[in-house]
């Protein structure tokens, strides 16, 4: 009984702690690893999608986690993430819902890459690459600082 209580007592403390809102340091990181993610996801389909790679089967496990992450873009520039070690522009949060608007792009953009996938249906597929990679560089070139590594 003691045990199960103290167990319950560390849940509730992780609970706790990751129930803070994050702190600006670990919002950057976060969303940074995310990007990078993404950005793995993306060299995955096109090289399966252009037969460098024969791994058919791995196409939807990729268009998937990407979709995923495409949800996640509008939670990731949390007030107070702008100043640090970043590449994001101020202008993220000077125009909100502009910013909105391009990452909505994208989620739009890797669900119809997800759906096309899981449809087979390869002329989509390609559309859908291209759209996706569009809305990547769209909100880059807007919002992130030029000559950033990637
Ligand atoms: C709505 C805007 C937006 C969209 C859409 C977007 N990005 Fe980003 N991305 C950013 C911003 C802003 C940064 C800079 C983040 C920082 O340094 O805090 C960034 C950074 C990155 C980085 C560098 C991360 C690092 O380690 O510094 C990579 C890689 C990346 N994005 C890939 C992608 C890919 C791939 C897509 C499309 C599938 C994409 N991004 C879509 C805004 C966006």
């Amino acid at each position: 009984m003691r045990r199960i209580v103290s167990s319950v007592a560390i849940f509730l403390v992780l609970a706790s702690s990751v129930a803070q809102a994050a702190t600006p340091e670990d919002a950057i990181k976060y969303r940074k690893a995310v990007m990078e993610t993404m950005a793995g996801h993306m060299v995955a389909i096109t090289m399966i999608f252009g037969g460098r790679i024969d791994a058919p089967s791995h196409l939807s496990g990729h268009a998937e986690a990407l979709a995923a992450a495409g949800t996640e873009i509008t939670h990731m520039f949390p007030a107070g993430s702008d100043a640090g070690k970043t590449d994001a522009l101020p202008l993220i949060w000077q125009e909100g819902a502009r910013f909105q608007e391009i990452a909505e792009t994208m989620a739009t953009a890797t669900a119809q890459l997800r759906d096309a996938v899981n449809a087979d249906d390869r002329a989509a597929i390609g559309r859908a690459i291209k759209a996706t990679g569009d809305s990547c560089k769209g909100c880059h070139d807007r919002y992130r600082q030029q000559g950033a590594a990637h």
